[in-house]
């Protein structure tokens, strides 16, 4: 197998920029570059004061252990390209917005323009490496478009390497994965590219966790792991709903179900609702690849997950305005975080947003605050990224700077997000500044219900009936 020396990615975003700052820091004897067309982007990844474009913990100290050293970000993508003997592919795969399979197949776009860009600039054999989650088959298409436009003496070898990290806890999960997965063609050269790349990962990684399978096993369990995580969290909210007819908890159910050691303890924590980048996208995608595959029960099968999902979303929202009388028309409504899950800045499909359209929907007013999510995001959000006026918005949104500041003067406090701050608030001043009767609206099951009833709120948890 080749001895990789150097290292670009294609993408500086959430993946590509831990992922790569990872590998750099575990591998100084690699010189790892981080390319992005996006200057603002690149420029953040530089800053001198280390404020970064993501908010992840642990990642600072990772960058600054290794930026200037053997860790590169910048704009020179071509420049990158043609120096690297591994080439990651970290690019966005969007939901399609309009076209063939519009909201459900994944735009490869963004994919393909970098594939010709690497086909085009590559004066060296390169192995080229599918970081981004992809439709299955993904990487024939990428090795047909390499192969057509091939400088002679060049060979492309493509492996799969899907990434398994999630957001909030992105460098621990890259420090010790529960398992690297890569897919190659089960060819001489696939298996030394292969190689090449298990290699990298073994510096830090036991071996046995690295785990070598067919290309195409590996851009499909991608989009399994994914389409299996989110529908454990859309089958609890499910029975979050039969919770709060019945006096049942949820809480209480899922622990004596996650103690059966066949069903495991992990993600069974009923929410608002799933969000995130990941989830949606990827269970829509495969229910596209079953549609084309024509196994339209298969599709309806893993669709449900994202269906039950919407479901729980607007259950919420609905419980919310039933409890308050049936009306929050003109009534202030605190929504504590907006990112989409805790220890993340990102807010793409978060609950958070679908929550306040329909609290603006009934014309309440409503007080935003999250940790670190900042006040522009929240904006381009609401606004749908400038489709919707700003004034319109700002009208009956404020974006706070502390929760008691959201908090002061509403009728209602909603969690949306799980930060941990919210379960150390000073409840008791917060019910002091609030409109009597004060609500609260638990989407993340993380405050004390007994406690609150205590100081006087009428507390509403999801998965929770009257007790
Ligand atoms: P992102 O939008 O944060 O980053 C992608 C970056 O790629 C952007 O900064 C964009 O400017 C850049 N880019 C696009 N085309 C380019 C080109 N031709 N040349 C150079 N740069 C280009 O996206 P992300 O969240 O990092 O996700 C990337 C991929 O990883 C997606 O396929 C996603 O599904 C997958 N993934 C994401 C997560 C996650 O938690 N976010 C986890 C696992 C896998
Ligand atoms: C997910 C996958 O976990 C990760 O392996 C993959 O690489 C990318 O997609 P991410 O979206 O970053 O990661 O976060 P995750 O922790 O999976 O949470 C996704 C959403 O599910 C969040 O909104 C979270 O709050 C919600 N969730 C998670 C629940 O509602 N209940 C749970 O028990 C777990």
């Amino acid at each position: 197998p080749v001895e990789v020396k150097k290292i670009v990615c294609i993408g500086a975003g959430y993946v590509g920029g831990p992922t790569c700052s990872v590998i750099a820091f575990k591998c100084p004897h690699i010189q790892v570059t981080i390319v992005d067309l996006n200057q603002a982007r690149i420029d953040a990844w530089n800053d001198p004061e280390f404020n970064l474009p993501i908010y992840e913990p642990g990642l600072v100290d990772v960058v600054k252990a290794c930026r200037g050293r053997n860790l590169f970000f910048s704009t020179e993508v071509d420049k990158g390209i043609a120096e690297a003997d591994l080439i990651f592919v970290s690019v966005n795969t969007p939901t399609k917005k309009s076209g063939l399979g519009a909201g459900f197949a994944a735009d490869l776009n963004y994919i393909e323009l970098a594939t010709r860009r690497i086909a085009e600039v590559s004066t060296s054999s390169k192995i080229v490496v599918e970081k981004s989650t992809v439709p299955c088959r993904t990487a024939e298409s990428m090795r047909t478009i390499l192969e057509a436009n091939a400088k002679p003496g060049c060979n492309f070898d493509i492996l799969s390497n899907p990434e398994f990290l999630a957001e909030g806890t992105a460098i621990e999960d890259l420090f010790a994965p529960d398992r690297v997965l890569i897919g190659s063609l089960q060819s001489a050269s696939g298996k030394s590219a292969c190689e090449s790349l298990a290699n990298v990962y073994a510096n830090w990684i036991p071996r046995d966790r690295i785990l070598s399978v067919g290309l195409w096993s590996s851009e499909l369990s991608k989009l399994a792991a994914n389409a299996m995580l989110a529908q454990r969290i859309s089958s609890i909210n499910a029975l979050s709903a039969v919770c709060e007819s019945t006096g049942a908890n949820i809480d209480e159910v899922a622990y004596a179900i996650g103690k059966d050691s066949r069903l495991g303890s992990k993600f069974l924590k009923a929410s608002v609702g799933f969000g995130g980048s990941c989830f949606q996208k990827d269970i829509l995608n495969l229910v596209y690849l079953c549609e084309s595959l024509h196994l339209p029960a298969v599709a309806k099968y893993w669709h449900a997950v994202v269906e039950m999902n919407e479901h729980q979303k607007d259950r919420f929202s609905k419980k919310v305005v039933d409890t308050m009388f049936n009306t929050i028309t003109g009534k202030k409504i605190a929504v504590l975080g907006f990112a989409f899950k805790k220890d993340t800045g990102d807010t793409r499909e978060s609950a958070a947003i679908t929550l306040v359209n329909h609290f603006r929907a009934e014309r309440a007013h409503v007080s935003i605050y999250d940790p670190e999510v900042t006040e522009s995001t929240i904006m381009l959000d609401l606004t749908n990224y400038g489709e919707i006026p700003a004034e319109s918005v700002q009208k009956n949104v404020k974006v706070a700077k502390t929760a008691e500041d959201a908090c002061y003067g509403s009728n209602a406090v909603v969690i949306a997000t799980e930060w941990d701050e919210f379960k150390t608030l000073d409840w008791q001043k917060i019910y002091d500044s609030m409109d009597k009767p004060a609500f609260v609206f638990d989407g993340r099951l993380i405050l004390d219900r007994e406690a609150l009833i205590k100081i006087g709120f009428k507390v509403t948890t999801i998965g929770t009936g009257a007790i």
